[in-house]
């Protein structure tokens, strides 16, 4: 897959109305991705007091199905969304304006989630890698990796593919391509394929992973 940087995340033509941080949630909305963020947080298990990096963070409305009480740091490319973000959940988190790619987090790392959602299809191999090393560093020993993103089946419908054609991320992968991204460092705990979770027939892939341990 050798798709440049700007190739991988399209803001061109009629998808850059997506830049608008209020249509962009509508949109998602729209999608059916409120119910499937529910679901993937109970999947995730986040609980009062745990320090979350969210790498890709959009406009943040994951914070809607987190407890109180979680410290959050969201980092995405677009500044509309962070400065959206930023007046929409006020005093529940920090959020920054970064390359994922390139992240430099601030305030230190050793956090007790790290997640990945939806971004990976954004993203080249070379970026993916980095930024799965990134999330790596900035993990607890006892810290877990969460990530979510839309995958290739096969026989996956006409509609399916048709779909993921036209989305702003150009890097639908496979889950086995996906798994290959998360790379070695990491040991996966927990894997699930959802299909049915938003209203268009999209295939999700879903991984807990913890960091390996050296022996
Ligand atoms: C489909 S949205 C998902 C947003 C959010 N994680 C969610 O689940 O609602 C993909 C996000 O990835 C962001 N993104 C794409 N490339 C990026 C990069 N290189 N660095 C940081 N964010 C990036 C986009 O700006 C967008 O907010």
């Amino acid at each position: 897959m050798g798709l440049k940087k700007e190739d991988a995340h399209v803001r061109r033509g009629f998808r850059s109305i997506l830049s608008n941080p209020f249509i962009f949630d509508k949109f998602q909305k729209l999608l059916g991705l409120s119910r499937c963020k529910a679901r993937y947080v109970s999947i995730m298990n986040p609980r009062s007091g745990m320090r979350i990096l969210d790498i890709g963070c959009g406009t943040a409305d994951i914070l809607e199905h987190l407890p109180e009480g979680i410290d959050y740091h969201g980092y995405d490319l677009q500044p509309e969304y962070i400065d959206y973000a930023s007046k929409k959940f006020r005093g529940r988190g920090q959020f920054y304006c970064q390359d994922a790619a390139s992240l430099k987090v601030k305030g230190g790392s050793a956090f007790d989630i790290v997640m990945i959602n939806d971004i990976v299809h954004h993203l080249n191999n070379d970026d993916a890698k980095r930024v799965f090393k990134i999330a790596f560093a900035c993990l607890k020993d006892d810290g877990y990796l969460s990530t979510i993103d839309i995958i290739k089946i096969e026989n996956q419908s006409w509609l399916a593919r048709y779909i993921m054609s036209k989305d702003r991320g150009q890097n639908v992968r496979t889950k086995s391509e996906y798994e290959g991204l998360v790379g070695r460092d990491y040991s996966i705990t927990e894997e699930y394929v959802l299909n049915n979770m938003y209203y268009v027939p999209y295939t999700c892939l879903v991984i807990k992973a913890g960091k390996k341990r050296v022996e």
